[in-house]
Protein backbone atom coordinates (compact mmCIF):
# COMPACT_ATOMS: atom_id res chain seq x y z
CA UNK A 1 0.00 0.00 0.00
CA UNK A 2 1.51 3.12 -0.82
CA UNK A 3 1.25 6.13 1.11
CA UNK A 4 -0.96 9.37 -0.70
CA UNK A 5 1.64 12.51 -0.61
CA UNK A 6 -0.25 15.83 0.31
CA UNK A 7 -1.64 17.51 -2.67
CA UNK A 8 0.32 19.75 -3.96
CA UNK A 9 -2.22 21.78 -5.99
CA UNK A 10 -4.32 24.47 -4.10
CA UNK A 11 -6.37 27.42 -4.53
CA UNK A 12 -5.51 30.53 -3.88
CA UNK A 13 -7.18 32.96 -1.50
CA UNK A 14 -9.06 35.62 -3.40
CA UNK A 15 -7.20 38.32 -2.26
CA UNK A 16 -4.13 36.50 -4.07
CA UNK A 17 -6.47 35.62 -7.03
CA UNK A 18 -7.75 39.13 -7.42
CA UNK A 19 -3.87 40.90 -7.01
CA UNK A 20 -2.62 38.18 -9.97
CA UNK A 21 -5.74 39.00 -11.94
CA UNK A 22 -5.07 43.15 -11.35
CA UNK A 23 -1.75 42.78 -13.01
CA UNK A 24 -3.13 42.05 -16.43
CA UNK A 25 -5.27 45.38 -16.28
CA UNK A 26 -3.34 47.78 -13.91
CA UNK A 27 0.46 47.81 -15.43
CA UNK A 28 1.36 51.12 -14.23
CA UNK A 29 -0.04 54.50 -13.15
CA UNK A 30 -1.45 55.39 -17.12
CA UNK A 31 -3.19 52.27 -16.62
CA UNK A 32 -5.26 53.43 -13.82
CA UNK A 33 -5.80 56.73 -15.76
CA UNK A 34 -7.09 55.16 -18.78
CA UNK A 35 -9.08 52.58 -16.82
CA UNK A 36 -11.23 55.94 -15.07
CA UNK A 37 -11.27 57.97 -17.89
CA UNK A 38 -13.04 55.10 -19.61
CA UNK A 39 -16.10 54.55 -16.70
CA UNK A 40 -16.13 58.71 -16.89
CA UNK A 41 -17.06 58.54 -20.34
CA UNK A 42 -19.39 55.09 -19.83
CA UNK A 43 -21.15 57.02 -17.24
CA UNK A 44 -22.11 59.85 -19.92
CA UNK A 45 -19.80 62.69 -18.70
CA UNK A 46 -19.34 65.93 -20.81
CA UNK A 47 -16.54 66.66 -18.53
CA UNK A 48 -13.23 64.52 -16.87
CA UNK A 49 -10.43 66.55 -14.79
CA UNK A 50 -7.90 64.53 -14.04
CA UNK A 51 -5.41 65.64 -11.35
CA UNK A 52 -2.16 63.16 -11.31
CA UNK A 53 0.87 63.60 -8.32
CA UNK A 54 4.35 62.67 -8.78
CA UNK A 55 3.23 60.70 -12.02
CA UNK A 56 0.44 58.67 -10.50
CA UNK A 57 3.03 57.01 -7.65
CA UNK A 58 1.40 58.76 -5.02
CA UNK A 59 -2.17 59.63 -6.21
CA UNK A 60 -4.84 59.67 -9.53
CA UNK A 61 -7.83 61.45 -9.37
CA UNK A 62 -10.23 61.37 -12.00
CA UNK A 63 -14.16 63.07 -11.28
CA UNK A 64 -16.64 63.35 -13.60
CA UNK A 65 -20.36 65.20 -14.22
CA UNK A 66 -21.69 61.32 -15.27
CA UNK A 67 -24.33 59.36 -14.13
CA UNK A 68 -22.93 58.45 -10.99
CA UNK A 69 -24.02 55.45 -8.65
CA UNK A 70 -26.53 54.74 -6.00
CA UNK A 71 -25.15 53.62 -2.36
CA UNK A 72 -25.61 49.87 -2.97
CA UNK A 73 -24.11 50.43 -6.88
CA UNK A 74 -20.77 52.45 -5.44
CA UNK A 75 -19.54 49.18 -3.17
CA UNK A 76 -20.73 46.77 -5.69
CA UNK A 77 -18.48 48.47 -8.08
CA UNK A 78 -15.41 47.50 -6.33
CA UNK A 79 -16.26 43.85 -6.95
CA UNK A 80 -14.71 41.56 -9.16
CA UNK A 81 -16.99 41.04 -12.17
CA UNK A 82 -19.56 43.74 -11.14
CA UNK A 83 -20.59 45.48 -13.93
CA UNK A 84 -23.91 47.76 -15.22
CA UNK A 85 -22.73 47.17 -18.96
CA UNK A 86 -23.63 43.53 -20.07
CA UNK A 87 -25.76 40.97 -18.58
CA UNK A 88 -24.97 37.91 -21.17
CA UNK A 89 -21.92 36.72 -23.44
CA UNK A 90 -24.51 38.17 -26.29
CA UNK A 91 -23.71 41.77 -25.18
CA UNK A 92 -20.56 41.32 -26.21
CA UNK A 93 -21.03 41.15 -29.82
CA UNK A 94 -21.01 44.99 -30.55
CA UNK A 95 -20.23 46.12 -27.00
CA UNK A 96 -20.66 49.97 -27.15
CA UNK A 97 -19.31 51.01 -24.02
CA UNK A 98 -15.18 51.02 -23.08
CA UNK A 99 -16.14 48.90 -20.18
CA UNK A 100 -17.60 45.33 -20.24
CA UNK A 101 -15.45 42.91 -17.71
CA UNK A 102 -16.65 44.54 -14.85
CA UNK A 103 -12.62 44.87 -13.67
CA UNK A 104 -11.06 47.80 -13.73
CA UNK A 105 -11.95 49.19 -10.46
CA UNK A 106 -11.78 45.94 -8.74
CA UNK A 107 -8.39 45.43 -9.82
CA UNK A 108 -6.85 49.03 -9.08
CA UNK A 109 -8.73 48.81 -5.90
CA UNK A 110 -6.93 45.95 -4.59
CA UNK A 111 -3.33 47.20 -5.41
CA UNK A 112 -3.93 50.69 -3.96
CA UNK A 113 -5.77 52.76 -1.46
CA UNK A 114 -9.13 53.94 -2.94
CA UNK A 115 -11.59 55.96 -2.09
CA UNK A 116 -14.75 56.40 -4.67
CA UNK A 117 -17.30 59.32 -4.06
CA UNK A 118 -20.12 59.16 -6.13
CA UNK A 119 -24.20 60.96 -6.29
CA UNK A 120 -26.34 60.29 -8.95
CA UNK A 121 -29.20 62.68 -10.22
CA UNK A 122 -30.61 63.13 -7.04
CA UNK A 123 -27.24 64.29 -4.95
CA UNK A 124 -27.77 61.66 -2.59
CA UNK A 125 -24.22 60.67 -1.63
CA UNK A 126 -21.97 58.25 -1.11
CA UNK A 127 -18.45 58.01 -0.31
CA UNK A 128 -16.51 54.25 -0.54
CA UNK A 129 -13.24 54.19 1.00
CA UNK A 130 -11.58 51.00 0.54
CA UNK A 131 -7.75 49.61 0.85
CA UNK A 132 -5.99 46.58 -0.80
CA UNK A 133 -9.05 45.28 -2.31
CA UNK A 134 -11.10 45.66 1.44
CA UNK A 135 -14.02 48.15 1.93
CA UNK A 136 -13.12 49.57 5.35
CA UNK A 137 -16.13 52.09 5.31
CA UNK A 138 -19.11 53.62 3.78
CA UNK A 139 -20.31 57.13 4.35
CA UNK A 140 -23.25 59.28 3.07
CA UNK A 141 -22.26 62.60 1.92
CA UNK A 142 -23.36 65.52 -0.24
CA UNK A 143 -21.94 66.26 -3.76
CA UNK A 144 -23.14 67.38 -7.03
CA UNK A 145 -24.46 64.15 -9.67
CA UNK A 146 -20.89 62.70 -11.18
CA UNK A 147 -18.18 60.65 -9.52
CA UNK A 148 -14.46 61.11 -8.01
CA UNK A 149 -12.25 57.99 -8.06
CA UNK A 150 -8.92 58.66 -6.05
CA UNK A 151 -6.27 56.02 -6.38
CA UNK A 152 -3.56 56.46 -3.83
CA UNK A 153 -0.46 54.66 -3.27
CA UNK A 154 -0.71 52.46 -6.42
CA UNK A 155 1.17 49.04 -5.59
CA UNK A 156 1.72 49.91 -1.35
CA UNK A 157 0.47 46.41 -0.97
CA UNK A 158 2.57 44.22 -3.94
CA UNK A 159 6.32 45.36 -3.65
CA UNK A 160 6.87 42.64 -7.06
CA UNK A 161 5.12 44.88 -8.67
CA UNK A 162 6.50 48.43 -7.42
CA UNK A 163 9.72 47.61 -8.47
CA UNK A 164 8.94 48.35 -11.60
CA UNK A 165 7.13 51.78 -11.79
CA UNK A 166 9.57 54.16 -13.46
CA UNK A 167 10.34 57.34 -11.96
CA UNK A 168 7.81 60.28 -11.62
CA UNK A 169 9.09 61.87 -15.33
CA UNK A 170 8.38 58.37 -16.89
CA UNK A 171 4.85 57.43 -15.03
CA UNK A 172 3.96 61.01 -16.07
CA UNK A 173 4.45 60.69 -20.10
CA UNK A 174 2.88 57.47 -20.24
CA UNK A 175 -0.24 59.47 -18.57
CA UNK A 176 0.14 62.30 -21.05
CA UNK A 177 -0.25 59.92 -23.76
CA UNK A 178 -2.97 57.94 -22.68
CA UNK A 179 -4.84 61.27 -21.99
CA UNK A 180 -4.38 62.72 -25.38
CA UNK A 181 -5.23 59.27 -26.33
CA UNK A 182 -9.02 59.47 -24.90
CA UNK A 183 -9.05 63.14 -25.64
CA UNK A 184 -8.75 62.32 -29.32
CA UNK A 185 -11.21 59.23 -29.32
CA UNK A 186 -13.81 61.38 -27.62
CA UNK A 187 -13.37 64.80 -29.09
CA UNK A 188 -16.85 65.63 -27.60
CA UNK A 189 -15.96 65.68 -23.79
CA UNK A 190 -14.28 68.05 -21.92
CA UNK A 191 -11.05 66.74 -20.62
CA UNK A 192 -9.00 68.93 -18.23
CA UNK A 193 -5.33 67.49 -16.55
CA UNK A 194 -3.11 69.00 -14.13
CA UNK A 195 0.10 67.64 -12.08
CA UNK A 196 1.14 68.24 -9.24
CA UNK A 197 -1.30 70.86 -8.98
CA UNK A 198 -0.18 72.38 -12.05
CA UNK A 199 -2.36 72.43 -15.00
CA UNK A 200 -1.17 70.50 -17.84
CA UNK A 201 -4.24 70.18 -20.70
CA UNK A 202 -7.25 72.41 -20.99
CA UNK A 203 -9.04 70.76 -23.79
CA UNK A 204 -12.45 72.34 -24.56
CA UNK A 205 -15.24 69.78 -26.01
CA UNK A 206 -14.66 70.67 -29.87
CA UNK A 207 -16.13 69.40 -32.91
CA UNK A 208 -13.15 68.13 -35.06
CA UNK A 209 -10.43 66.10 -34.70
CA UNK A 210 -8.23 69.12 -36.23
CA UNK A 211 -9.56 71.45 -33.38
CA UNK A 212 -8.63 68.74 -30.63
CA UNK A 213 -5.20 68.15 -32.25
CA UNK A 214 -4.57 71.57 -32.64
CA UNK A 215 -5.58 72.24 -28.55
CA UNK A 216 -2.92 68.99 -27.58
CA UNK A 217 -0.44 69.46 -30.03
CA UNK A 218 -0.86 73.18 -30.94
CA UNK A 219 -2.21 75.17 -34.33
CA UNK A 220 0.97 75.07 -36.28
CA UNK A 221 1.26 70.94 -36.61
CA UNK A 222 -2.63 70.78 -36.90
CA UNK A 223 -2.62 73.20 -39.66
CA UNK A 224 -0.06 71.25 -41.80
CA UNK A 225 -2.14 67.93 -41.61
CA UNK A 226 -4.17 66.67 -44.63
CA UNK A 227 -7.82 65.28 -44.76
CA UNK A 228 -8.33 61.56 -44.60
CA UNK A 229 -12.31 60.89 -45.34
CA UNK A 230 -13.14 57.66 -47.15
CA UNK A 231 -15.75 54.75 -47.44
CA UNK A 232 -15.15 51.73 -48.95
CA UNK A 233 -17.58 49.15 -48.44
CA UNK A 234 -18.69 48.94 -44.83
CA UNK A 235 -15.61 50.54 -43.65
CA UNK A 236 -15.47 54.29 -42.79
CA UNK A 237 -12.01 56.21 -42.36
CA UNK A 238 -11.64 59.37 -41.26
CA UNK A 239 -9.06 61.69 -39.86
CA UNK A 240 -5.98 63.48 -40.36
CA UNK A 241 -2.07 62.30 -41.72
CA UNK A 242 1.16 64.43 -42.62
CA UNK A 243 2.22 65.37 -45.65
CA UNK A 244 5.16 63.24 -47.43
CA UNK A 245 7.17 65.85 -47.16
CA UNK A 246 6.85 66.48 -43.56
CA UNK A 247 6.92 62.84 -42.66
CA UNK A 248 10.44 61.81 -41.25
CA UNK A 249 10.97 63.39 -38.36
CA UNK A 250 11.24 62.04 -34.91
CA UNK A 251 8.01 63.54 -34.19
CA UNK A 252 6.30 61.11 -35.61
CA UNK A 253 2.84 60.43 -33.52
CA UNK A 254 0.03 57.18 -34.58
CA UNK A 255 -4.03 57.21 -33.25
CA UNK A 256 -5.49 54.42 -34.48
CA UNK A 257 -9.20 54.13 -32.84
CA UNK A 258 -12.04 50.70 -34.53
CA UNK A 259 -15.29 51.72 -34.22
CA UNK A 260 -14.46 54.63 -31.34
CA UNK A 261 -11.56 52.62 -29.24
CA UNK A 262 -8.41 53.59 -29.22
CA UNK A 263 -5.97 50.54 -30.17
CA UNK A 264 -2.38 49.68 -31.38
CA UNK A 265 -2.53 48.02 -34.33
CA UNK A 266 0.80 47.82 -35.99
CA UNK A 267 -1.46 45.74 -39.01
CA UNK A 268 -3.87 48.79 -39.67
CA UNK A 269 -0.40 51.34 -39.66
CA UNK A 270 1.37 49.65 -41.85
CA UNK A 271 -1.44 50.13 -44.37
CA UNK A 272 -1.38 53.56 -44.11
CA UNK A 273 2.10 53.74 -44.43
CA UNK A 274 1.64 51.35 -47.91
CA UNK A 275 0.26 54.27 -49.32
CA UNK A 276 2.73 56.87 -49.14
CA UNK A 277 4.73 54.38 -50.46
CA UNK A 278 7.24 56.01 -52.80
CA UNK A 279 6.49 59.91 -51.43
CA UNK A 280 9.30 59.37 -48.25
CA UNK A 281 12.31 57.30 -47.80
CA UNK A 282 12.27 53.80 -47.15
CA UNK A 283 12.16 53.52 -43.25
CA UNK A 284 10.58 56.81 -42.85
CA UNK A 285 7.27 56.60 -41.00
CA UNK A 286 4.66 59.55 -41.20
CA UNK A 287 2.49 60.67 -38.55
CA UNK A 288 -1.23 59.19 -38.61
CA UNK A 289 -4.57 59.91 -36.74
CA UNK A 290 -7.05 58.01 -38.07
CA UNK A 291 -10.80 56.62 -36.76
CA UNK A 292 -11.87 53.48 -38.02
CA UNK A 293 -15.44 52.38 -38.57
CA UNK A 294 -16.38 49.10 -39.42
CA UNK A 295 -19.97 46.90 -39.29
CA UNK A 296 -19.89 45.95 -35.14
CA UNK A 297 -20.15 42.37 -35.97
CA UNK A 298 -17.28 42.45 -37.87
CA UNK A 299 -14.92 43.22 -35.31
CA UNK A 300 -14.23 41.91 -31.46
CA UNK A 301 -12.78 43.83 -28.83
CA UNK A 302 -12.31 41.48 -26.36
CA UNK A 303 -9.00 40.09 -26.90
CA UNK A 304 -6.44 41.85 -24.93
CA UNK A 305 -6.62 42.71 -20.93
CA UNK A 306 -6.24 46.40 -21.48
CA UNK A 307 -8.61 46.41 -24.58
CA UNK A 308 -5.57 47.65 -26.66
CA UNK A 309 -6.07 45.48 -29.26
CA UNK A 310 -8.78 43.97 -31.54
CA UNK A 311 -9.49 41.21 -33.85
CA UNK A 312 -11.38 41.68 -36.84
CA UNK A 313 -13.64 39.21 -39.14
CA UNK A 314 -11.65 40.50 -41.96
CA UNK A 315 -8.55 42.37 -41.52
CA UNK A 316 -7.57 42.23 -45.28
CA UNK A 317 -10.25 44.32 -46.61
CA UNK A 318 -10.35 46.60 -43.66
CA UNK A 319 -6.48 47.13 -44.41
CA UNK A 320 -7.07 47.55 -47.79
CA UNK A 321 -9.97 50.60 -46.83
CA UNK A 322 -7.04 52.48 -44.76
CA UNK A 323 -4.30 52.30 -47.44
CA UNK A 324 -7.07 53.40 -50.56
CA UNK A 325 -8.46 56.22 -48.44
CA UNK A 326 -4.87 57.80 -47.17
CA UNK A 327 -3.98 57.34 -50.76
CA UNK A 328 -6.60 59.63 -51.83
CA UNK A 329 -5.88 62.06 -49.27
CA UNK A 330 -2.17 62.38 -50.31
CA UNK A 331 -3.60 62.50 -53.71
CA UNK A 332 -2.07 65.29 -55.75
CA UNK A 333 1.03 65.61 -53.17
CA UNK A 334 2.09 61.87 -54.21
CA UNK A 335 2.09 63.66 -57.72
CA UNK A 336 5.24 65.81 -57.05
CA UNK A 337 7.42 64.03 -55.06
CA UNK A 338 10.35 63.07 -56.00
CA UNK A 339 11.31 59.65 -56.00
CA UNK A 340 14.75 57.65 -54.94
CA UNK A 341 15.91 57.20 -51.67
CA UNK A 342 18.55 59.94 -51.14
CA UNK A 343 16.78 62.80 -52.34
CA UNK A 344 14.19 63.96 -49.91
CA UNK A 345 10.68 64.60 -51.34
CA UNK A 346 8.74 67.63 -51.41
CA UNK A 347 6.35 69.90 -53.11
CA UNK A 348 8.05 73.47 -52.60
CA UNK A 349 11.57 73.82 -54.23
CA UNK A 350 13.96 72.61 -51.97
CA UNK A 351 17.38 75.17 -52.92
CA UNK A 352 15.07 78.24 -51.50
CA UNK A 353 14.27 79.20 -48.13
CA UNK A 354 10.84 79.82 -47.37
CA UNK A 355 9.82 83.60 -47.86
CA UNK A 356 9.19 83.63 -43.94
CA UNK A 357 11.78 82.39 -42.81
CA UNK A 358 13.93 83.97 -45.17
CA UNK A 359 12.36 87.43 -43.73
CA UNK A 360 12.67 86.50 -40.15
CA UNK A 361 16.81 86.52 -40.66
CA UNK A 362 18.40 90.24 -39.91
CA UNK A 363 21.48 89.78 -41.07
CA UNK A 364 23.92 86.63 -41.81
CA UNK A 365 27.61 88.01 -40.65
CA UNK A 366 30.35 85.55 -43.12
CA UNK A 367 33.32 85.86 -40.85
CA UNK A 368 36.31 85.06 -43.11
CA UNK A 369 37.52 81.38 -42.83
CA UNK A 370 40.61 79.77 -42.52
CA UNK A 371 42.32 77.33 -44.49
CA UNK A 372 45.18 74.65 -44.23
CA UNK A 373 46.19 71.63 -45.71
CA UNK A 374 44.39 68.80 -47.22
CA UNK A 375 41.80 66.91 -44.42
CA UNK A 376 44.68 67.14 -42.19
CA UNK A 377 43.65 64.30 -40.36
CA UNK A 378 46.54 65.73 -38.10
CA UNK A 379 44.79 68.62 -36.99
CA UNK A 380 43.30 67.67 -33.59
CA UNK A 381 43.35 71.25 -32.70
CA UNK A 382 39.33 71.49 -30.86
CA UNK A 383 37.49 73.13 -33.62
CA UNK A 384 36.93 77.45 -33.07
CA UNK A 385 33.38 78.14 -33.67
CA UNK A 386 34.81 82.01 -34.17
CA UNK A 387 36.40 81.09 -37.08
CA UNK A 388 34.55 78.39 -38.46
CA UNK A 389 32.70 79.51 -41.22
CA UNK A 390 28.96 79.17 -41.35
CA UNK A 391 28.31 77.53 -45.38
CA UNK A 392 27.37 81.23 -47.12
CA UNK A 393 30.79 83.11 -46.76
CA UNK A 394 31.33 85.99 -48.54
CA UNK A 395 34.55 85.56 -49.55
CA UNK A 396 35.85 82.44 -50.43
CA UNK A 397 39.10 80.25 -48.66
CA UNK A 398 41.43 80.75 -51.19
CA UNK A 399 43.55 77.34 -51.13
CA UNK A 400 40.46 75.31 -52.23
CA UNK A 401 40.62 73.22 -55.51
CA UNK A 402 37.80 73.32 -57.72
CA UNK A 403 34.93 71.85 -56.84
CA UNK A 404 31.78 70.05 -58.30
CA UNK A 405 28.45 69.54 -56.88
CA UNK A 406 26.77 66.08 -58.29
CA UNK A 407 23.30 64.99 -57.34
CA UNK A 408 22.66 67.96 -55.36
CA UNK A 409 24.82 65.48 -52.89
CA UNK A 410 27.99 65.22 -52.87
CA UNK A 411 30.93 67.68 -53.88
CA UNK A 412 33.44 66.15 -55.62
CA UNK A 413 37.28 67.53 -56.15
CA UNK A 414 40.57 65.61 -57.62
CA UNK A 415 43.70 65.68 -55.57
CA UNK A 416 47.03 64.06 -56.70
CA UNK A 417 46.03 60.29 -55.24
CA UNK A 418 42.20 60.20 -56.64
CA UNK A 419 38.41 62.33 -56.62
CA UNK A 420 37.20 62.47 -53.37
CA UNK A 421 33.56 62.65 -53.06
CA UNK A 422 31.63 64.39 -49.64
CA UNK A 423 28.68 63.59 -48.53
CA UNK A 424 27.16 67.26 -48.18
CA UNK A 425 24.70 66.11 -45.14
CA UNK A 426 27.11 64.26 -43.39
CA UNK A 427 29.81 66.76 -44.00
CA UNK A 428 27.54 69.64 -42.69
CA UNK A 429 26.62 67.32 -39.81
CA UNK A 430 30.13 67.34 -38.54
CA UNK A 431 30.98 70.62 -39.07
CA UNK A 432 28.23 72.11 -37.02
CA UNK A 433 28.34 69.36 -34.47
CA UNK A 434 32.10 70.83 -33.59
CA UNK A 435 30.68 74.51 -33.78
CA UNK A 436 27.95 72.99 -31.29
CA UNK A 437 30.07 71.51 -28.64
CA UNK A 438 32.68 74.43 -28.63
CA UNK A 439 29.99 76.86 -28.08
CA UNK A 440 28.32 74.61 -25.47
CA UNK A 441 31.92 74.03 -23.42
CA UNK A 442 32.78 77.99 -23.83
CA UNK A 443 29.25 78.99 -22.64
CA UNK A 444 29.09 80.73 -26.16
CA UNK A 445 25.98 81.99 -27.57
CA UNK A 446 26.01 82.52 -31.33
CA UNK A 447 22.82 83.55 -31.99
CA UNK A 448 21.09 85.37 -35.03
CA UNK A 449 18.36 87.57 -34.09
CA UNK A 450 15.07 86.83 -35.75
CA UNK A 451 13.82 90.22 -37.17
CA UNK A 452 9.79 88.51 -36.49
CA UNK A 453 9.92 86.72 -33.09
CA UNK A 454 8.34 83.24 -34.16
CA UNK A 455 5.76 81.94 -31.67
CA UNK A 456 5.80 78.17 -31.07
CA UNK A 457 3.11 75.87 -29.39
CA UNK A 458 4.65 72.48 -27.65
CA UNK A 459 2.81 69.28 -26.69
CA UNK A 460 3.43 68.56 -23.25
CA UNK A 461 6.21 66.45 -23.58
CA UNK A 462 7.95 68.59 -25.80
CA UNK A 463 8.24 71.28 -23.27
CA UNK A 464 9.06 69.65 -20.57
CA UNK A 465 12.00 68.31 -22.73
CA UNK A 466 12.73 72.35 -23.38
CA UNK A 467 13.04 73.07 -20.26
CA UNK A 468 15.07 70.24 -19.21
CA UNK A 469 17.51 72.00 -22.01
CA UNK A 470 16.51 75.48 -22.01
CA UNK A 471 20.52 76.35 -21.09
CA UNK A 472 21.90 74.11 -23.50
CA UNK A 473 19.81 74.98 -25.96
CA UNK A 474 20.70 78.97 -25.21
CA UNK A 475 24.12 78.37 -25.55
CA UNK A 476 23.61 76.67 -29.27
CA UNK A 477 22.33 80.28 -30.44
CA UNK A 478 18.07 79.72 -29.36
CA UNK A 479 16.52 82.80 -27.45
CA UNK A 480 13.80 81.58 -26.11
CA UNK A 481 11.18 82.72 -23.35
CA UNK A 482 7.97 80.92 -22.52
CA UNK A 483 4.70 82.58 -23.04
CA UNK A 484 2.61 80.45 -20.58
CA UNK A 485 1.42 77.00 -20.77
CA UNK A 486 3.27 74.84 -23.32
CA UNK A 487 3.99 78.49 -26.30
CA UNK A 488 7.55 79.33 -27.24
CA UNK A 489 8.45 82.79 -28.13
CA UNK A 490 11.75 82.11 -30.00
CA UNK A 491 13.51 85.24 -30.69
CA UNK A 492 17.35 84.28 -31.75
CA UNK A 493 18.64 81.23 -33.94
CA UNK A 494 21.58 79.61 -34.30
CA UNK A 495 22.18 80.42 -38.03
CA UNK A 496 24.19 77.36 -40.07
CA UNK A 497 22.82 78.60 -43.35
CA UNK A 498 20.43 80.46 -45.39
CA UNK A 499 17.85 77.18 -46.00
CA UNK A 500 18.05 76.44 -42.07
CA UNK A 501 14.34 76.14 -40.55
CA UNK A 502 14.48 77.15 -37.35
CA UNK A 503 11.10 76.06 -36.24
CA UNK A 504 11.52 72.30 -37.48
CA UNK A 505 14.80 71.99 -36.21
CA UNK A 506 13.76 73.07 -33.04
CA UNK A 507 10.62 70.68 -32.97
CA UNK A 508 12.51 67.97 -34.41
CA UNK A 509 15.10 68.37 -31.45
CA UNK A 510 13.08 68.37 -29.07
CA UNK A 511 10.71 65.23 -30.17
CA UNK A 512 13.79 63.63 -30.08
CA UNK A 513 15.42 64.15 -27.15
CA UNK A 514 12.01 63.87 -25.51
CA UNK A 515 13.23 60.80 -23.13
CA UNK A 516 16.64 61.70 -22.46
CA UNK A 517 16.96 61.30 -18.54
CA UNK A 518 20.11 60.57 -16.54
CA UNK A 519 23.30 60.57 -18.74
CA UNK A 520 25.87 63.12 -17.87
CA UNK A 521 25.47 66.67 -18.46
CA UNK A 522 28.21 65.83 -21.23
CA UNK A 523 26.64 63.09 -22.89
CA UNK A 524 23.39 65.10 -22.85
CA UNK A 525 25.33 67.97 -24.51
CA UNK A 526 26.62 65.47 -26.84
CA UNK A 527 23.29 64.35 -28.04
CA UNK A 528 21.72 67.89 -27.88
CA UNK A 529 24.65 69.19 -30.28
CA UNK A 530 24.52 66.14 -32.30
CA UNK A 531 20.73 66.31 -32.66
CA UNK A 532 20.71 69.61 -33.55
CA UNK A 533 23.51 69.14 -36.22
CA UNK A 534 21.87 66.75 -37.56
CA UNK A 535 18.22 68.51 -38.20
CA UNK A 536 20.18 72.03 -39.14
CA UNK A 537 22.85 70.98 -41.54
CA UNK A 538 22.32 70.99 -45.09
CA UNK A 539 20.71 68.34 -46.54
CA UNK A 540 20.82 66.16 -49.74
CA UNK A 541 19.08 67.40 -52.69
CA UNK A 542 19.74 71.39 -51.54
CA UNK A 543 22.05 72.92 -54.43
CA UNK A 544 24.78 74.52 -53.12
CA UNK A 545 26.65 77.51 -54.57
CA UNK A 546 29.91 77.56 -55.65
CA UNK A 547 30.99 79.86 -52.36
CA UNK A 548 28.61 77.38 -50.18
CA UNK A 549 30.77 73.99 -51.52
CA UNK A 550 34.27 76.16 -50.92
CA UNK A 551 33.02 77.03 -47.09
CA UNK A 552 31.97 73.40 -47.12
CA UNK A 553 35.13 72.21 -48.05
CA UNK A 554 37.12 74.14 -45.84
CA UNK A 555 34.81 73.99 -42.56
CA UNK A 556 35.15 70.17 -42.57
CA UNK A 557 39.17 70.49 -43.29
CA UNK A 558 39.09 72.48 -40.20
CA UNK A 559 37.27 69.87 -37.58
CA UNK A 560 38.80 67.36 -35.96
CA UNK A 561 37.31 64.42 -36.91
CA UNK A 562 36.50 64.80 -40.54
CA UNK A 563 35.96 61.74 -42.10
CA UNK A 564 33.08 60.43 -39.45
CA UNK A 565 29.74 62.16 -39.34
CA UNK A 566 28.26 62.35 -35.69
CA UNK A 567 26.95 58.92 -36.21
CA UNK A 568 30.19 57.55 -37.52
CA UNK A 569 29.38 57.15 -40.84
CA UNK A 570 31.77 58.27 -43.40
CA UNK A 571 31.70 62.12 -44.72
CA UNK A 572 34.33 61.87 -47.39
CA UNK A 573 34.72 58.63 -49.80
CA UNK A 574 38.00 58.88 -52.16
CA UNK A 575 38.29 56.62 -55.36
CA UNK A 576 42.41 56.22 -56.04
CA UNK A 577 43.35 56.76 -59.66
CA UNK A 578 45.05 53.69 -59.14
CA UNK A 579 41.35 51.82 -59.01
CA UNK A 580 39.78 53.42 -61.68
CA UNK A 581 42.84 52.86 -64.00
CA UNK A 582 41.81 48.96 -63.24
CA UNK A 583 38.31 49.67 -64.00
CA UNK A 584 39.56 51.14 -67.30
CA UNK A 585 41.67 47.93 -68.22
CA UNK A 586 44.43 50.33 -67.86
CA UNK A 587 46.54 48.12 -65.20
N1 LIG B 1 -17.26 57.07 -13.12
C1 LIG B 1 -18.31 56.24 -12.98
N2 LIG B 1 -19.58 56.73 -13.03
C2 LIG B 1 -20.65 55.91 -12.91
N3 LIG B 1 -20.55 54.57 -12.71
C3 LIG B 1 -19.32 54.02 -12.67
C4 LIG B 1 -18.15 54.82 -12.80
N4 LIG B 1 -17.08 54.00 -12.69
C5 LIG B 1 -17.57 52.76 -12.54
N5 LIG B 1 -18.92 52.76 -12.52
C6 LIG B 1 -19.79 51.57 -12.35
O1 LIG B 1 -19.02 50.58 -11.77
C7 LIG B 1 -19.01 49.40 -12.58
C8 LIG B 1 -17.67 48.73 -12.47
O2 LIG B 1 -16.65 49.50 -13.12
P1 LIG B 1 -15.40 48.76 -13.72
O3 LIG B 1 -14.56 49.71 -14.45
O4 LIG B 1 -14.79 47.94 -12.65
O5 LIG B 1 -16.06 47.72 -14.75
P2 LIG B 1 -16.63 47.99 -16.19
O6 LIG B 1 -16.36 49.36 -16.63
O7 LIG B 1 -18.06 47.54 -16.18
O8 LIG B 1 -15.78 46.94 -17.04
P3 LIG B 1 -14.18 46.97 -17.33
O9 LIG B 1 -13.54 46.16 -16.29
O10 LIG B 1 -14.13 46.36 -18.67
O11 LIG B 1 -13.77 48.40 -17.26
C9 LIG B 1 -19.34 49.88 -13.96
O12 LIG B 1 -19.97 48.86 -14.73
C10 LIG B 1 -20.28 51.05 -13.67
O13 LIG B 1 -21.58 50.61 -13.50
MG1 LIG C 1 -14.45 50.18 -16.58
Amino acid sequence: MTVASPPRIAVLPSDVADQIAAGEVVERPASVVKELIENAIDAGARAIDVAIEDGGRQTIRVSDDGTGMTRDDAVLALERHATSKIRSARDLVGVRSFGFRGEALAAICSVSELELETAPDDGAGTVVRAAGGRVIDVDATSRRRGTTVRAARLFYNAPARLKFLRGARSEWRAILDVVATMALTRRDVRISLSHDGKSILSLPASATPRERLAAIYGGPFAERLLDVDDVSGTTHVAGLVERPSDAGTATRRVFLSVNGRAVRDAGLARAAETAYRSTIPAGVRPTLFLDVVVAADSVDVNVHPAKAEVRFRDRWTVERAIETAVRRALGTFEAGATFGRRVWPTHAPLAEPSPEAASRLDSIPAPPPTADGLFNEATNAPPDPSTSPPVHPSTAPSDVPPLFQLHRTYIAFEHEHGVVLIDQHSAHERVLFEQFMGALARGEHPAQRLLFPMTLHLGPAESEAFEQNRAAFEQLGFEIEGFGGHTLIVRAVPMPHPRFDPERCLRDTLATITGDRGASEHSRHERLAATVACKAAIKAGDALSPAEQRALYAALRDTTLPAHDVHGRATIVQLTWDEIDRRFGRH
